[in-house]
Formats: structure tokens, C-alpha cells, sequence
């Protein structure tokens, strides 16, 4: 999608040799920075630390990680033996979005089909870009079945009026390799000329759609409105929302779908309000293990500043973090929470819309039952 006009992806592969190269994310909305990878350390640094985020994004920033890792081991050593360390370290920075173990898994399984070296290092930059162009090509296709049902929906309302869409954390452009998952439709909307508003939850605490999926809409045209965290049930009481449509980090076969923390009270709002609560992913975003994701879907739990402390820009322009809690009050900082599915209305993937079930997930994609 666009910054100031110039079209970008997430992450990409610079012209130097071994170079990656990320928009680094803790600068939005406030600086607009790429930031140079060099090395796997480098890559599993920025995975952990968040300069990118997102499952989609994050699995394609750990498939350049392990061309990376490729290009360490055609160095010298244990070829195999390097590449699988590097493997488990870059699964080992975040646990809650599957895409991670899904683009290193990928990767290991394409080097395994090479017979020398230099056709391992090949296969790993070969699978590296397919994982990314796969990413993006997957969330346009969401975005053109999201549509369809937008324009279902709007056909249900007066001619003219404002199609409102209510969406948590960041599962835009950003949180991918281009596009995005619950973002598409809403780009798709808009290009197509429907008037859409969006609602966009602030996503305590690290505010992901204040600070990036604000900015996106707003570099992007789509009229929108921030809103703190728990407003969203207020809004469906007064019929100001049409349609919730988030991401996911990890969804089971099942249909129970993991997102950023307060995402499960958006679906029980939306269910008690006949508000359709959707959710957007491509199929790298399926856990095909797991059935029961309340109970088995790993949560990431972060560091405690992350509640205890915000971050934002003063009005001399200068980036402040400041202190929020009484210093001897503890905090728990829980990432992720898990929507069962019985509470999804539908699931937006790159094949087609679903019902959040297992029956119905495997209609579409029966090749992984
Ligand atoms: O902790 P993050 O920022 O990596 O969390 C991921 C998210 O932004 C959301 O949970 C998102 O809705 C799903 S990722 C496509």
C-alpha cells in the first residue's frame, strides 16, 4: 500500500547481498523509517522486539530470516546443522502467531528438497520471495471476497448511508506483507466507491490501531474514527456498527480464532447486538494441530511496562514515554485472547468466505485434512 504517495511493502529483500530490509513499526505514526537486517540475530531481534508485527508479517520477515540463515551456513560448517539452530531461534521470539513456525517450516522444507549447497541457498531465496508474494496475493483475494460481503450487507441498508465497520488492533497492510487481512475489504470497499467509516480500537497496550491501522486508513483515504478500547458495545447498541471484522494470529481448524487481547468482548458485544463479527486470514494463519483454542492456543504474555507505561509525542515533537500506574502496583500483561467459534460469524480467507467450523474449513480447503 502507499506512504505519502510511494507504494511499499512490509519487508523486502534490499539491493545489497544479505540485506533484508523492514519499515520499523515502533516510529508509526510518528517517523516513517526502514530499517536495514543483516543477520538472523538481527531478524529474530526485530521479531521480538516489534519493529514488525502482525502474523503475516512476521512470517514473512522469518522467511528472508532464513535465507539469511542459508547464506550463514554456504559460509562454512554443518550446513543443516546451522540452518536448524537458526530455525528454532526465530521460533522461539514470539508464540502466538502460527505464521512464524509456518514460513520457517516452509523454508526447512524446501532446502531439504536441494542436493547441494548452493541450490539449498537458492531454494531458501526462492522460497523467501514466494512466501511474501503468496502473503500478498492471499490478503487480495481476501479483500475481493470481503467485498462481496460488504456489498451484501450495504444492499440492507438506505441508499447512501455510511457502511460502518468496526476493527481491533492492527490487521492491516502493516501486519502483512501488503493489503492486509481485515483491511482488504475495507480498501476494496472504498476503492469500489461504497462510503465506509471504520471504527478503529486503540488496542491497549501497545495501540496498534491508534498509532498504525489510523495511519494506514488515513495514507490510504478511508475515512475513519479512533476509539479507546470499550466503546465498541456502546456503538452496537446504537446501531453505528454494521460489521466487526478483525485478524488472527493463530485460527484451528475448528474455527476458534486467537487476536490481539479484547477481541473476544468485541464478538460477545457483536453477538448480543446481531452485529456480524467476521474475521480475515489467509490459510498460513490456520493451525491444523490444534482443535480446542481456549484451551491450547499458546498467549503470548509481554512485559508489564507495556501497561504500566504509554508512549506517544509531546506537542514540541518529541517522542515521551511516561509513567501510568502507581509505581508499587503490579501488572499483568496478557497479548493475546481466543474468540470460540460459535461467536464468528464467517471467516475471510484467500479461497472463499467459510463458516467458523471444522466441517466447513475443511470443504475449502481439503487438501490439509
Ligand atoms: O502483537 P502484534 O501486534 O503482533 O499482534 C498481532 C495483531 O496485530 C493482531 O492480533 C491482528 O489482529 C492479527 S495479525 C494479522
Amino acid at each position: 500500500m502507499h506512504v505519502n504517495g510511494t507504494p511499499y511493502r512490509t519487508v523486502w529483500l534490499g539491493e545489497e547481498p544479505g540485506v533484508v530490509k523492514i519499515i520499523d513499526q515502533r516510529k508509526l505514526p510518528f517517523g516513517f523509517e526502514i530499517e536495514e537486517l543483516r543477520s538472523v540475530d538481527d531478524i529474530a531481534m526485530a521479531i521480538r522486539d516489534m519493529h514488525v508485527r502482525g502474523a503475516g508479517c512476521i512470517g514473512a520477515t522469518a522467511g528472508y530470516g532464513m535465507y539469511l540463515a542459508a547464506l550463514e551456513a554456504s559460509v562454512g560448517g554443518d550446513f543443516d546443522a546451522i540452518v536448524r539452530r537458526r530455525a528454532d531461534q526465530l521460533i522461539a521470539t514470539r508464540p502466538t502467531a502460527v505464521n512464524l513456525r509456518w514460513a520457517v517450516d516452509r523454508q526447512l522444507d524446501a532446502m531439504a528438497t536441494a542436493e547441494w549447497e548452493g541450490e539449498k541457498l537458492d531454494f531458501a531465496e526462492r522460497c523467501a520471495h514466494d512466501i511474501a508474494d503468496e502473503d500478498a496475493r492471499s490478503c487480495r483475494s481476501i479483500g475481493e471476497h470481503g467485498l462481496d460481503l460488504i456489498r451484501r450487507l450495504v444492499a440492507e441498508k438506505k441508499e447512501g448511508d455510511t457502511f460502518n465497520v468496526l476493527t481491533h488492533c492492527n490487521a492491516g497492510w502493516l501486519a502483512f506483507v501488503d493489503h492486509g487481512s481485515a483491511t482488504a475489504p475495507i480498501y476494496a470497499a472504498h476503492a469500489a466507491g461504497i462510503p465506509i467509516h471504520v471504527w478503529v480500537d486503540e488496542t491497549r497496550p501497545r495501540n496498534q490501531g491508534a498509532r498504525l491501522t489510523a495511519w494506514e486508513l488515513g495514507q490510504e483515504g478511508v475515512p475513519h474514527t479512533v476509539i479507546a478500547d470499550n466503546v465498541g458495545g456502546y456503538l452496537m447498541q446504537r446501531g453505528l456498527v454494521d460489521l466487526v471484522i478483525t485478524g488472527t494470529d493463530r485460527t484451528t481448524h475448528t474455527g476458534d480464532v486467537a487476536n490481539k487481547i479484547g477481541t473476544y468482548l468485541k464478538a460477545l458485544a457483536a453477538r448480543d447486538n446481531q452485529v456480524p463479527f467476521y474475521v480475515a486470514l489467509p490459510s498460513s494463519t490456520f493451525d491444523w494441530e490444534i482443535s480446542d483454542g481456549v484451551r491450547d492456543i499458546p498467549i503470548e504474555e509481554r512485559g508489564g511496562e507495556e501497561v504500566s507505561h504509554l508512549s506517544g509525542m509531546s506537542a514540541e515533537g518529541e517522542e515521551l514515554e511516561v509513567r501510568l500506574t502507581p509505581e508499587s502496583s503490579p501488572t499483568a500483561n496478557y497479548a493475546f485472547d481466543v474468540t470460540p467459534a460459535r461467536l464468528v460469524s464467517g471467516l475471510i480467507t484467500e479461497r472463499g468466505i467459510c463458516e467458523a467450523s471444522a466441517h466447513a474449513i475443511q470443504k475449502l480447503f481439503p487438501e490439509k485434512f
